[in-house]
């Protein structure tokens, strides 16, 4: 769909990381993993580790610049190159909370208020959370736009803050009579690993904020610990392994399995009950253990070997930092004009 009002500038991919708790598979297969594919896939990228978003609830101050730099540990350590992207930290651009401002006064109070994840944060105390847990999407988009990114790589539980940057994007275009200024970013969620489950419920999602360790593999789970929590994952009483992926339907403990073991292996479920249908779990979930620990050990290695460093890392997001700062400056610039600031300059 491109006519003259659609944005022709060239192809970016921008995505973020809350360093709130710790990461978890999840977060690697429905973005770290994604986020490699698309650097090798040759694409322009800016992975920005968002603290901002991590104080619209309440956190532990001295625990934000460990969490900050573990976040940036394990994009590194998943095969990001500071060479190749832009690695940085949110709140080390300023870009970032000049826009979402902007876009506080662009987006509709509607729009925020329908958000799922303000409603389910913010619970039947919306009264008392913080207006910076209802402005949370909006800074998102202004993380996007930015850098006028057009994909935005994340998992299936981020898709509706995706449609908020769409709406503010088109809205900021129409309202400043600013045709194609900001593209309408889309969302790249496909692929098996968009929602992985929790390994204690087929039905809620794996999340950094389960009070239950086990219901999640960390990125920092040595090989035991892994094993360990495959063996103790929920399944169902509903026998073996279905022998087909039409046996998956009903059973969301054995589908998220299945699902991991194909994300991690590069298979489709098709292929992983070609192999494993019929067969009972004690031969499933070690095979699975495995596949996990081939997968996640390296990164994990490396991880520790970032985090040991902690100058290292703060080097690199620093430049990271003045990479981000000169790619934003000059869609700020046009901004300001657009928006009839007297310093546009
Ligand atoms: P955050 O920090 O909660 O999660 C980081 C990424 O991990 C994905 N994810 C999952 N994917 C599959 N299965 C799961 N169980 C699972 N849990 C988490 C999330 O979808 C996300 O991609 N709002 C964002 C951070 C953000 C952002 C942005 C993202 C801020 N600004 C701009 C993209 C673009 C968030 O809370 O991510």
């Amino acid at each position: 769909m491109t006519d003259k009002t659609s944005y022709r500038g060239p192809a970016r991919v921008f995505s973020g990381i809350q360093p709130t708790g710790n990461l978890h598979l999840g977060n690697y297969l429905g973005a770290l993993k994604k986020f490699v594919d698309l650097q090798e896939g040759g694409w322009d990228g800016l992975y920005c580790v968002v603290d901002l978003h991590a104080i619209t609830q309440p956190y532990e101050v001295s625990d934000l610049p460990e969490q900050t730099r573990q976040i940036a540990a394990a994009m590194l350590a998943s095969g990001l190159s500071p060479e190749k992207s832009t690695i940085f930290v949110q709140s080390s651009v300023p870009a970032h909370v000049e826009l979402a401002w902007i876009f506080n006064c662009v987006a509709r109070m509607g729009w925020v208020e329908k958000m799922t994840q303000f409603k389910d944060k913010g619970g039947e105390n919306s009264e008392r959370v913080s207006l910076g847990l209802l402005a949370y999407p909006v800074l998102q988009a202004a993380d996007i736009l930015a850098y006028r990114a057009t994909h935005v790589p994340v998992g299936e539980d981020q898709k509706q803050h995706l449609e908020l940057s769409r709406n503010i994007a088109s809205r900021f275009n129409q309202q400043f009579d600013a045709p194609g200024f900001f593209p309408e970013p889309e969302a790249l969620i496909k692929g098996p690993g968009a929602r992985i489950m929790s390994l204690k419920d087929g039905t809620k999602k794996m999340s950094k904020s389960d009070p239950s360790d086990l219901s999640r593999i960390n990125l920092i789970d040595d090989a035991d610990t892994i094993a360990r929590k495959i063996k103790k994952a929920k399944t169902d009483l509903l026998g073996d392994m279905p022998v087909d992926v039409a046996g998956l339907e009903g059973r969301p403990e054995v589908e998220n399995l299945v699902s991991i073991f194909g994300a991690l292996s590069g298979q489709t479920a098709e292929q992983v009950l070609d192999e494993f249908g019929g067969k009972g779990f004690g031969a499933f979930k070690p095979a699975l253990a495995d596949v996990a620990v081939a997968h996640l050990a390296p990164i994990t290695e490396a991880m520790r070997r970032y985090m040991a460093d902690p100058g290292e890392i703060d080097r690199l997001l620093a430049a990271g930092a003045n990479k981000a700062q000169a790619a934003s400056e000059p869609v700020m610039k046009e901004v300001r004009k657009i928006l009839g600031f007297w310093h546009a300059g």
